[in-house]
């Protein structure tokens, strides 16, 4: 029985978010996101990645993240839940002549990871689509595909504060939106994801990092709001 055949288990695409599915907004994402790439590239070439690493993207949506590794590393294989995102990926390969960037429609709990194990793992905004239990899992998943000594890079929507502050740390947030949400995001998309989505405590996220098999040796909050996280998988 594969995982996908489990009755409870979660259904990716239906929490993938409705926007990334949407083939317009696909389009006019990388606009909106306004995301480089470089420090996140240069924080794996810290941590050893050379031209023979094989890297896992997670949630890589168009591959702003995947392209730029790519040029660095023997493979990337991009991996995300979104028909809309992985075809928008595929073209931009096409279109750039990148060959070493494999695009695998699947999720972070569908993934079958084959060949090799990995020697990074890179994931960026799209694990809070799903609630805790499930990130769990999904970082569980994340452990076993990576080699021993393998680095996982994490960043992801995180709140860093005390319940008791919520209030003040969202109206901060929210006050340093854009008015234009097609670059980036708007104080009522903001405060959609704070209802709708899985964003979770930074003290809730560590320990269940640390738990799923990893040490996280560097973590830095943007924000209160923006988590980024290199994590070693720990000896078994
Ligand atoms: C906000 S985008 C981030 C894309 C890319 N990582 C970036 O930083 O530009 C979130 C991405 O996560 C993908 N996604 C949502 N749920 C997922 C899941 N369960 N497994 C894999 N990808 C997922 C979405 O399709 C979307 O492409």
């Amino acid at each position: 029985m594969t995982d996908a055949s489990r009755e409870w288990w979660l259904d990716e695409l239906a929490h993938a978010g409705a926007e990334h599915l949407d083939r317009e907004y696909v389009e006019g994402y990388e606009r909106k996101a306004g995301y480089d790439p470089l420090p996140d590239v240069e924080a794996l070439q810290r941590n050893g990645l050379t031209t023979d690493s094989v890297v896992v993207d997670l949630g890589a949506g168009t591959g702003v993240f995947a392209i730029a590794a790519a040029a660095l590393c023997r493979q990337v294989i991009a991996v995300d839940v979104s028909p809309a995102m992985t075809a928008m990926l595929r073209s931009r390969l096409l279109q750039l002549g990148v060959d070493n960037v494999t695009v695998v429609q699947g999720g972070f709990l569908s993934y079958e990871h084959h060949g090799a194990p990995a020697d990074f793992v890179f994931s960026r905004n799209a694990l809070h689509q799903v609630p805790d239990f499930w990130k769990a899992i999904a970082l569980t998943r994340a452990a076993a595909l990576l080699r021993r000594g393998g680095v996982m890079r994490l960043k992801d929507l995180v709140f860093d504060f005390e319940p008791s502050d919520a209030d003040a740390k969202i109206a901060a947030w929210l006050s340093g939106a854009v008015d234009d949400p097609a670059r980036g995001w708007t104080a009522a998309e903001l405060a959609e994801h704070v209802r709708l989505e899985y964003s979770t405590y930074s003290w809730i996220f560590e320990p269940m990092i640390e738990r799923c098999g990893f040490e996280i040796v560097d973590r830095e909050y943007v924000r209160s709001a923006y988590g980024t996280y290199t994590c070693l998988l720990r000896a078994a």
